[in-house]
């Protein structure tokens, strides 16, 4: 599969980075083409470019810029996204006195603002609930259970493609309904990662009725 990346970052190169050695066509876009070009080398990605470039070139394009500008970028590339998967992984999170906070307080998730921006791209919220450091692991497993990986999307072509995105770094695809639930997914990693600074581990957190002598 071709997959654009938009940003040069930890994301960037770490998701960048497993797609590639999945053999996946993978072009790191950045508005620094010099860092887009350091990333590339360094993850040995197919190319770099521009950030329009990078919109252009993928089957699915990652969203892996901070949340803020997110929506200005991804409505700056509208038409080049036209038509294709767009992932966003982004977390919209802000330092608060009660610690971070959602940013999407009118209810409207940073997922749906961005199908917003792009009325033509198939939006779908993914790979926003692990640090960095899992998504750089060969593959993601613990206790030998594949890491799942939560995903909302409205598009069949979008399903699909995001299911081999996942599947094809070693993960299990974890379906979570449509985009209206992507706020779902945006609160719980701001839960999760809440825990993590308390110290706290979030997989003790969530055992299924299954798991019980008793379901
Ligand atoms: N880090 C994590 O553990 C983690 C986990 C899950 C989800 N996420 C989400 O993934 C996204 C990326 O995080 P990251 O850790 O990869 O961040 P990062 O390492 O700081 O990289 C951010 C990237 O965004 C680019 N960028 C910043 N502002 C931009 C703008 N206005 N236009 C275009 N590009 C811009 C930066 O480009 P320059 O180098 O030119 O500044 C850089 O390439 C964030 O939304 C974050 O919430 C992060």
């Amino acid at each position: 599969m071709r997959i654009g990346i938009l940003g040069t970052g930890g994301m960037a190169a770490a998701l960048g980075s497993a797609w590639t050695a999945a053999g996946h066509h993978v072009m790191i876009g950045g508005r620094d083409r010099v860092r887009a070009r350091q990333t590339a080398e360094r993850i040995s990605a197919s190319g770099h470019g521009t950030l329009t470039d990078a919109a252009g070139h993928g089957d699915a394009v990652l969203v892996a810029i901070p949340a803020a500008q997110a929506p200005a970028v991804v409505g700056g590339l509208a038409e080049h996204l036209a038509g294709r998967t767009v992932v966003d992984c982004t977390n919209p999170l802000a330092p608060t006195g009660e610690g971070l906070m959602l940013a999407t307080s009118d209810g409207t998730s940073l997922a749906g603002r961005l199908a917003m921006a792009a009325p033509g791209a198939h939006v779908v919220k993914a790979f926003n609930m692990c640090h960095v450091s899992i998504w750089s692991m060969r593959p993601p497993v613990f206790e030998d259970v594949a890491l799942s990986v939560p995903y909302c999307a409205d598009h069949p072509t979008a399903i699909v493609v995001t299911q081999t995105l996942i599947s094809s770094i070693g993960c299990t695809p974890a379906p979570c309904g449509g985009l209206a639930r992507a706020g779902y997914l945006e609160a719980t990693a701001a839960f999760a990662i809440g825990l993590w600074f308390a110290g706290g581990q979030p997989r003790a957190v969530f055992p299924s009725p299954a798991e019980s002598p008793q379901p």
